[in-house]
């Protein structure tokens, strides 16, 4: 972060003394205005509700031009990452500590990461307190919460190893949690996780082998989910991220921070757009009904939105969707299911959408959730699983940028301030007079 030589000068239209304020420049992106003498020199507040304009903190993490459609991970492009990278693991390494890995030191990762892959075996007693039908999200909220009561020798957010630790068993336990919710909502039994495998197979094993015969890895369909890992790892200052980050400020341990990212990422307008989009995909049902869907989009009274589309930063294709969309293809020709039809009613929609004024106009275009979930239906992940994947792939995004949180010099406890359009101070009346 570099000064810029302008400035950025604040006059008021009623004479007040106008204030001065530093320019920072990135490494790439938009410059920012450091206002944090505002409220002090003004007695005022910037105004910004959803931060449409607000830099929370900097960051050297991942990197979006919205515009341009560009994300990159440390400053390597998604698609080389998620096409001819390495692995999910590889992926972590990198966003971890900033560089991607030498043949030893993915070796030594990849080894220190399956051997933290088991939970403590009371974890699962956490599980009978849920009904089957519990949504999963709710019972990875509740799980990897309670993760923060088993680890007390590395909940110490100032030490810097407790914080590597911490962040390897997340990385490592989540797919297993993911893979418990899943077996205790089909009354299957837990599936210990397995050394022998990679990190992806090994959550394969665990989501659909049984004791009741040997669970063949199908390679095309591990390297399917890896790269959909891969796409969902981390997406800049998202609204989970920043709510792990804000947790984070109060000292809060690393288990209750990812706690509050999953809660946070289970809306629909985030992460569970992707189970919201399939639902929307069956519900359109036939390519036939798409126009009359698209008209309810457009009445804003129908409060029906073309979920998987549009985002906050992306206002061009997001990358993800279209790797997204090629990584179907692949499964589903692996699957004999090229005639999908829920492929092919998204891709006739999402051709119908983007010929179209009202989503061209507002620059609405496919967002990682519109083909996820038909990838991961195909895959035989549940819908109300969806979510919980994208929570398992986020994880090592949420916990890189909570580290670099706690590990940055100007970091507080963030607490925003408010305009306030209440009551001015009034005396309580008594009951008689009310
Ligand atoms: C993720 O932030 C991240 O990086 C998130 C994420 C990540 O990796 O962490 O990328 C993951 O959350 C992707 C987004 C998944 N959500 C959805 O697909 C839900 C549907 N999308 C919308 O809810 C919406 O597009 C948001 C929430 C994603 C973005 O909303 P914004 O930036 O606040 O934009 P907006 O709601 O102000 O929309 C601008 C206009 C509005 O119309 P007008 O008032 O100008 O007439 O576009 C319309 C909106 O009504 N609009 C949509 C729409 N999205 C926006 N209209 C129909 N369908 C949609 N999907």
């Amino acid at each position: 972060m570099t000064n810029s030589e302008t400035k950025a000068t604040l006059s008021f239209s009623d004479g007040s003394p106008s204030l001065e304020m530093p320019i920072y420049k990135g490494s790439i992106g938009p410059d920012v205005i450091d206002i944090r003498k505002l409220y002090g020199s003004t007695g005022m507040f910037t105004y910004d509700p959803g931060f449409m304009s607000t830099a929370a903190c900097n960051s050297s993490i991942t990197y979006i031009d919205g515009d341009k459609g560009e994300l990159l991970y440390r400053g390597y492009p998604i698609e080389q990452l998620a096409v001819n990278g390495g692995d999910f693991l590889e992926t972590c390494y990198l966003l971890l500590n900033g560089e991607l890995p030498n043949a030893a030191e993915k070796a030594n990762f990849v080894s220190t990461v399956t051997r933290h892959t088991m939970v403590h075996e009371q974890m699962q007693f956490f599980f009978r307190g849920f009904r089957r039908d519990a949504h999963p999200m709710s019972v990875l909220v509740g799980t990897v919460g309670a993760l923060a009561s088993f680890y007390h020798d590395s909940l110490d957010i100032n030490d810097e190893r407790h914080r590597e630790v911490s962040a390897i068993r997340l990385i490592a336990k989540m797919p297993t949690l993911v893979a418990m919710a899943y077996k205790y909502s089909i009354g299957q039994p837990f599936v210990y996780p397995r050394n022998d495998l990679s990190y992806s197979a090994n959550f394969m094993h665990m989501m659909f082998s049984t004791p009741c015969e040997e669970y063949k890895v199908n390679e095309v369909l591990v390297r399917a989910l890896d790269r959909i890992l891969i796409l969902h790892a981390d997406h800049e200052q998202n609204a989970s991220t920043s709510t792990v980050r804000l947790a984070g400020s109060s000292g809060a341990n690393p288990f209750a921070c990812i706690a509050a990212g999953i809660a946070c990422l289970w809306g629909p307008a985030h992460g569970g757009a992707n189970e919201a989009a399939l639902s929307m995909l069956e519900e359109i049902g036939s390519v036939d009904n798409i126009p009359e869907f698209i008209a309810q989009v457009k009445d804003k009274n129908s409060g029906v939105k073309l979920m998987g589309f549009g985002h906050r930063v992306y206002k061009n294709y997001d990358p993800r969707a279209k790797l997204m969309r090629e990584t179907c293809y692949e499964v589903l020709n692996e699957l004999g299911l090229q005639d999908d039809p829920l492929f092919k009613l998204a891709m006739e929609l999402e051709r119908i959408a983007l010929e179209d004024e009202y989503f061209v106009s507002r620059k609405l275009y496919p967002n990682v959730d519109f083909y996820s979930g038909i990838v991961q239906r195909a895959l035989g992940i549940p819908t109300a699983l969806f979510t919980g994947i994208f929570a398992l792939a986020r994880t090592v995004g949420w916990i890189s940028q909570w580290k670099e949180m706690i590990s940055d010099p100007e970091q507080k406890i963030g607490r925003p301030r408010q305009l306030f359009v209440g009551s001015p101070r009034r005396d309580v009346p008594a009951m008689d007079k009310r």
